[in-house]
């Protein structure tokens, strides 16, 4: 591999590590501060597409280094898309089968991508999902699949797998450090498993305790997926409150609107969990000024074109007539 003319032996070679960083871009148009400067750290240059990527590689490999894959054992995995995207088009390449169990409400793009990915998929309604929130079906669903077809699957699960903190500890923290060249002053980042904000924290704080990590979460009852609030966040084990110095909650509703100034203002084509910490950081900016903040965009808008027409019904004007009503019916 040749990270200078980006020629690669094997798509694996493509994850990001020190050396092969995922790209910062600096925030030009949308940050309204002179005292603050803002980058954006754009996960979906990842090979298979979001932040994701980076654990589910670290999980795949501490399973395979175990030897608890293979032999006609897969995985099974609970994810809101973007976990199980990954994980399936690793697991095929390596020869394994992929089950990803899904939140019904997930855009209807992501489940179909598993599907192009090769992945069985099981779609866990509501009515099976008991609060605090649909994931719990998911997660409960995926263990059973585990436990039922021990010789089928394992569950990496990455709501408690060290690996999915160790995978940030090891490759977006070392990158964020060098990218910066030290003067990282905030990193804003959002919450679903937590493997990024503990594993880039922990990375950070360690280099310098004053990094402030700002963690921006949806309001309750949220349509944003990969995300939780902190209500949600029982199912996880990666949550740890003590290496985060302020959480931020923001009408997930603005996250929409905010994908809209990113695309056409700043020309970044990311996605609603993105928009959000976009939004906690320009708030930050505005309260204070911000040295050096870096936030994590987890992914791209593509998977996301369902979700936008569902929250603002506009972008279907002028389209054909039923475009909405076609929308709608489906998702
Ligand atoms: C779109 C999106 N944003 C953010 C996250 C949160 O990342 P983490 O699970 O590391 O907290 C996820 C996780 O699935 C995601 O899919």
């Amino acid at each position: 591999m040749n990270h200078a003319t980006r020629v690669y032996e094997d798509v694996f070679e493509l994850l990001p590590s020190e050396e092969n960083p995922t790209p910062l871009v600096r925030l030009n148009r949308l940050n309204p501060s002179p005292d603050s400067t803002l980058y954006a750290k754009l996960e979906w240059m990842n090979p298979f597409g979001s932040v994701k990527d980076r654990a589910a590689y670290a999980m795949l490999r501490d399973l395979e280094e175990r030897g608890e894959v293979g032999n006609g054992r897969g995985i099974v995995e609970p994810t809101s898309g973007n976990t199980g995207i990954s994980l399936a088009a690793m697991a095929k390449v390596r020869g394994y089968h992929m089950r990803a169990v899904v939140p019904e409400r997930i855009p209807l793009e992501k489940k179909v991508l598993l599907k192009i990915m090769g992945a069985e998929i099981d779609v866990v309604s509501d009515s099976l999902c008991p609060v605090p929130g649909q994931s719990g079906g998911t997660i409960n669903l995926a263990k059973t699949h585990a436990k039922a077809q021990k010789d089928r699957y394992v569950m990496p699960n990455q709501y408690e797998n060290g690996q999915n903190v160790e995978a940030h500890v090891r490759t977006t923290g070392p990158e964020l450090w060098r990218q910066t060249e030290g003067r990282i002053t905030h990193l804003f980042v959002s919450l679903g498993t937590c493997g990024t904000v503990t594993g880039c924290a922990t990375f950070l704080k360690a280099k310098n305790p004053g990094v402030k990590i700002i963690a921006v979460q949806p309001t309750e009852g949220h349509d944003v997926p990969g995300l939780r609030n902190l209500k949600e966040l029982e199912v996880t084990k990666l949550y740890d409150p003590a290496l985060i110095d302020e959480v931020l909650e923001i009408d997930y509703e603005l996250a929409y609107e905010r994908v809209l100034d990113l695309c056409q203002i700043e020309g970044l084509l990311a996605g609603p969990s993105a928009a959000l910490v976009c939004e906690g950081a320009l708030r930050v900016a505005e309260r204070e000024p911000v040295g050096l903040g870096v936030m994590i965009f987890a992914d791209s808008i593509f998977k996301y074109v369902s979700s936008m027409v569902r929250h603002l019904p506009r972008l279907t004007e002028g389209l054909v007539p039923d475009a909405l009503a076609q929308m709608t019916s489906v998702f």
